[in-house]
């Protein structure tokens, strides 16, 4: 099991509060070593499988992060082309790229298809028709997969399941609409045919809704190829959850080992999309805390980080385990953790037992790597938080915090 190189109760030992003096506060951290051995972690419980692992770049989308992972060898699942950009400036290449997203754009069609993407996982009948007739314009042959939906609750958290029919991702395949547009593909000059792609959600915690989502796809791909059609491959999705209330390493061993169980000896080329489970835990948020603010039976610890910065606890309900790093005395009240935005949602969080925090203190936000930097907005003017990488005892700074002078640059008075 891979360990998680934050938590002070495995090496190595990182002083967080020395990174915060240093490069200022707000601050994400993250550890190339960490996602080099989750990376190798995910990819050693599959090694018995003919697997690709393209690293889904909406969970972390730094471009020193992804430059780590593409030298591990990793490729890419992007969600647009600003993303598939990030990833080809990091070192992968295009061919190790998968196109996933219900809203692809023409021009986004026409740019990966020029570039020479890997996969397009198509979501839409619509969508095939676009890039059939995009890459007749293009005069190329476009590599497509279906990403089918097989109606599977993944029993995680409704904003980031999408496994039911009830959402807009992938193609049904109970109506037989995943079907007959496979066959669809397989028959059009312009396209080459890479097979099945199924993700029904973010964050599971069981591997049940894995077991009978792959089993539906299985099926499917079996029962295509019984026709007569290619499936070489089958793409797996990501979606394996991560432990946010104790911060335990990510179990990838029994992942695999379902994995291995079902497609072994099967005869497909597996894809996979991990993001989360590669990059959660290696990633901290520093904050420092401005004022404690007596609320009653309660406390306030305000600080410098705030939902612009990372936005998953007010949108997801999400909990991230949260430490003060200055060693203080207990205190018997609980502490609301909010930031300074304008907004009651404005919290990285609730009922938290904290020891006597005091003004200055820094306050690290465990498991922040995924899906943390990458939605951050400047809501109420705030710069977004800085972002480093420690790489053994090197530190590099991924993107600098703006100035204000940089943050407004592009706006313009009318009058
Ligand atoms: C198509 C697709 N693949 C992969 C992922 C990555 O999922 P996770 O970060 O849970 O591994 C997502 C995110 O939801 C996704 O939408």
């Amino acid at each position: 099991m891979t360990m998680n190189p934050f938590d002070g109760a495995h090496a190595p030992y990182v002083d967080l509060n020395s990174l915060a003096t240093a490069y200022g506060t707000p601050l994400y951290v993250y550890s190339a070593d960490g996602f080099i051995a989750s990376y190798q972690g995910f990819a050693a419980s599959l090694s018995a499988l003919d697997s690709h692992i393209h690293f889904a770049v909406k969970a972390n989308s730094a471009l020193g992060v992804l430059q780590v992972l593409a030298k591990q060898g990793a490729g890419a699942d992007i969600v647009s082309y600003g993303e598939m950009k990030r990833a080809m400036m990091a070192g992968i290449p295009p061919e190790k790229i998968v196109f996933s997203g219900v809203g692809k754009t023409d021009a986004e069609l026409a740019s990966a298809l020029t570039d020479g993407i890997g996969q397009i996982n198509a979501e839409s009948s619509a969508e095939i028709d676009h890039i059939m007739r995009i890459a007749e314009q293009l005069d190329v042959i476009a590599p497509v997969c279906l990403r089918v939906n097989v109606n599977v609750d993944p029993k995680s958290h409704a904003k980031i399941s999408t496994g039911q029919r009830s959402t807009k991702f992938g193609i049904p395949v109970d109506d037989g609409q995943a079907k007959i547009l496979y066959k669809a593909i397989c028959q059009n000059p312009h396209i080459k045919p890479m097979g099945l792609a199924v993700h029904i959600g973010s964050q599971l915690t069981e591997l049940e809704p894995f077991e009978t989502a792959y089993l539906e796809l299985l099926g499917l791909a079996d029962r295509l190829r019984a026709d007569g059609y290619d499936v070489p491959g089958l793409d797996l999705g990501g979606g394996l959850g991560i432990d946010y209330a104790t911060n335990q390493p990510v179990d990838f061993a029994s992942y695999g080992r379902l994995v291995t169980r079902i497609f072994s000896n099967r005869g497909y080329r597996l894809g996979f999309e991990p993001g989360r489970s590669i990059a959660a835990d290696n990633g901290v948020l520093l904050t420092k805390t401005i004022f404690v603010k007596d609320g009653g039976d309660k406390r306030f610890v305000i600080v410098d980080a705030a939902m612009n910065d990372l936005l998953r606890p007010t949108l997801y309900e999400a909990y991230h385990t949260i430490d003060c790093l200055s060693p203080r005395d207990p205190h018997p009240l609980p502490a609301d953790i909010v930031g300074p935005v304008c907004e009651t949602g404005d919290y990285l969080g609730l009922g938290r037992t904290l020891p006597d925090v005091q003004e200055g203190d820094i306050l690290v936000v465990r498991s922040a790597g995924a899906y943390g930097a990458v939605m951050m907005s400047n809501y109420n003017t705030r710069p977004e938080a800085a972002e480093i990488l420690l790489d053994g005892d090197k530190v590099h700074v991924l993107r600098p915090r703006r100035t204000l002078d940089e943050l407004l640059a592009l706006e313009h008075l009318p009058l």
